[in-house]
């Protein structure tokens, strides 16, 4: 575990040192870049469809902005900036999370956030935000198509790159080397502060474990009634192997508390 550990750590420090990784002239130069991107406005009936409720400060919001400070807590207190979404089964609302968790932090001026969809069998983030469907991620992580045409910018400090239908070899595809070098160039470039990898859920093929590597840390999402402690478990340890686990967060719960959709166990 302890050589995991200092691997993780050693990939992390390398991307730090990259040229542009960190400091004020790579944010003013992601700055261009990012206003530079085509712009898009959700329709709030759409968003209100899909249960995204935290866009606006809310009642509603508050269990996404309670979820999205222990996250940045946690990113803070160990220097980590890219976070996996994921779920033992389908399902689990991990979609609907990570564009909740992306719309709360996207109310802190000083975040910036990329939100990545590397589920590629089951794409759903362009249809629930209203997206272009010809954005095609998978594309740019192939190194076939840049990324500015496969990214939409919503306000300010908030960008969706999407998958416009499923992808074929996708699992290939998440562990190849150049997807490696194209995910570190984007966040050179555009140097966001947050990165949200809406992936896969872990028991359904290996496309989630192919990424692992390339993420910091992962958030699973369980969802009540449905996850068993023990599938949970297993995700866990198997995540484990090869990054931090942040937390598991138990979704769709009926019988916490009636104000409260979420639990969360960090
Ligand atoms: N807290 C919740 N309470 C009730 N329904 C929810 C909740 N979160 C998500 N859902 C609903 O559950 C369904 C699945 O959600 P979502 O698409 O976010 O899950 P997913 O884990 O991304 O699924 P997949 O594995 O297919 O990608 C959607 O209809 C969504 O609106
Ligand atoms: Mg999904």
């Amino acid at each position: 575990m302890d050589k995991i550990q200092d691997a993780i750590a050693k990939a992390r420090a390398t991307r730090a040192q990259q040229p542009g990784a960190t400091g004020s002239s790579a944010a003013s130069k992601g700055n261009a870049l990012w206003q530079a991107l085509p712009s898009h406005t959700p329709s709030q009936r759409r968003l209100a469809r899909n249960r995204i409720v935290a866009v606006e400060t809310s009642r509603r919001a508050t269990d996404f902005d309670v979820i999205r400070t222990r996250l940045l807590q946690q990113m803070q207190a160990n220097n980590w900036k890219r976070v996996a979404i994921t779920s033992p089964t389908a399902g689990c609302g991990k979609s609907t999370m990570v564009m909740n968790i992306a719309f709360s932090l996207a109310r802190m001026e000083e975040h910036r956030t990329i939100v990545a969809e590397v589920d590629m069998r089951r794409p759903s983030l362009a249809k629930s935000l209203g997206l272009p469907n010809h954005h095609r991620f998978a594309d740019v992580l192939a190194g076939h198509s840049p990324f500015e045409e496969h990214a939409a910018r919503i306000g300010d400090n908030l960008v969706f790159t999407t998958n416009d239908g499923p992808v074929h070899a996708s699992a290939e595809l998440l562990q190849s080397a150049r997807t490696g070098q194209t995910l570190d160039e984007i966040e050179r470039l555009y140097a966001p502060t947050v990165m949200l990898f809406d992936t896969p859920p872990m028991m359904t093929g290996d496309d989630t474990m192919a990424f692992l590597s390339r993420v910091d840390c992962v958030l699973i999402i369980a969802a009540a009634e449905q996850s068993s402690i023990k599938q949970i478990d297993n995700c866990e340890r198997d995540i484990a192997s090869q990054t931090n686990v942040m937390g598991v967060i138990l979704n769709k719960c009926r019988y916490i508390d009636p104000d409260k959709a979420y639990g969360y166990y960090g």
